[in-house]
């Protein structure tokens, strides 16, 4: 059940109830590829630092430890001991990404796995039944993310077998929902809307996907290789064509300045590797902007990473210690860094969420992006 609790603008502040537990949205779902938050950080410190949501990945666990052991495992959810929301991505974007010599067909994609390079195929039946094995809270529909520089012709040809991929998916899910020795059978499926950057055929793919009755719709295909001005022309021109009473997700995305841009246009889903992957290169993210914790003018720092900052490093922590634990290459120092980012992206979309109800998140919006601008350090 998804409700708008209150809008400002474009922005929504709403809330999805899920078998899980509910999701205050706009939300920042934290990524753990394979049923792990890169960065030693488990499922426990996830409660310290506000996290609602944890994202894993269909084609990573399909490949090892194999979704038939999570499910004999008991789902995902018992597997990762986390009782709260999980969303699991379908493998489109993963295998496209990752995996090696690839052939897209009608039927689904044949690729090599990454680990052991055995021949795996995947379509859209293969990725509801690994996704309900999971028993994610959130399924994502199998899609193609065609590649940034695709030519019209390709791109029209891919978004219109991702759109009868999406039919298969929603088939498959009811089908799978309906099992008795289902997990999850309230698994929510979302649609995935594509189209590159061409404004026409990403409307046409919104339209037709809008009436298929998912249970929310993301828009896949951007932050790979386009301007952020030509993502957020998509996101102007899409999002109005999605339903308004379901969730948006805007997938990959990106930095706090793209979030604060795509909540302003209604967007209120989002997942992005940038906190963790830069926490583990010791680079922490505070409202003056980044810091690189290696510079060695943190040597005989003992202040916190931020100032003021409620996350279980910086009530503890000082920069010189950190930046000593990375300089040693202790597991430490990259743990401290993953963990204040997610805390610091949380707790943005917190902030996010409190100045909408209040209706000053345009103000809101442009305090924390000067804020960011301006290196006090
Ligand atoms: N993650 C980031 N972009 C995408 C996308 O276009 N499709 C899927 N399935 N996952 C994504
Ligand atoms: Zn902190």
């Amino acid at each position: 059940m998804y409700k708008i609790l209150t809008k400002d603008g474009r922005a929504k502040r709403a809330r999805l109830e899920t078998v899980h537990g509910v999701i205050e949205t706009p939300v920042f779902m934290n990524v753990g590829t394979a049923a792990a938050i890169k960065g030693a950080v488990a499922t426990s410190d996830l409660e310290q630092i506000g996290t609602q949501v944890e994202l894993s990945n269909t084609y990573h666990l399909h490949v090892r430890p194999g979704d038939e052991t999570v499910k004999k495992l008991g789902g995902l959810h018992k597997f990762m001991s986390w009782d709260k929301p999980i969303l699991t991505d379908s493998g489109g974007f993963q295998v496209f990404s990752l995996a090696g010599l690839r052939k897209i067909k009608e039927e689904g994609v044949y690729f090599n796995s990454h680990v052991d390079g055995r021949k795996i195929f995947m379509g859209p039946e293969e990725s509801m039944r690994i996704q309900s094995n999971l028993a994610s809270t959130i399924a994502m529909a199998f899609d193609e993310c065609a590649p940034a520089k695709a030519e019209r012709e390709y791109i029209q040809n891919s978004v219109e077998r991702t759109t009868r991929w999406l039919a298969r998916c929603k088939a498959e899910m009811e089908r799978l929902n309906g099992l008795p020795d289902t997990i999850n059978r309230h698994q929510l499926l979302f649609g995935i809307n594509q189209g590159g950057t061409l404004e026409d055929i990403r409307i046409r793919h919104a339209d037709i996907i809008s009436e298929m009755d998912l249970d929310g719709y993301a828009v896949g295909g951007l932050a790979v290789g386009e301007t952020h001005e030509e993502m957020y022309r998509i996101l102007d021109v899409t999002v109005p064509h999605l339903p308004e009473d379901k969730p948006t997700y805007l997938m990959g995305v990106g930095t706090p300045a793209n979030i604060l841009e795509a909540v302003e246009r209604g967007v209120d889903f989002f997942d992005c590797v940038y906190p963790t992957r830069n926490g583990r290169h010791g680079h922490v993210y505070t409202d003056h902007g980044k810091m690189n914790l290696f510079n060695a003018k943190y040597e005989l720092d003992d202040r916190p990473i931020e100032e003021g900052c409620g996350c279980p490093v910086c009530r503890r922590y000082s920069r010189a210690y950190i930046r000593h634990l990375l300089k040693a290459k202790e597991m430490l120092g990259m743990r401290f860094c993953v963990l204040h980012n997610l805390y610091f992206y949380n707790t943005m979309m917190k902030e996010i969420r409190e100045a909408i109800e209040e209706h000053r998140f345009a103000e809101y919006k442009k305090e924390k992006l000067g804020r960011m601008s301006r290196p006090e350090m």
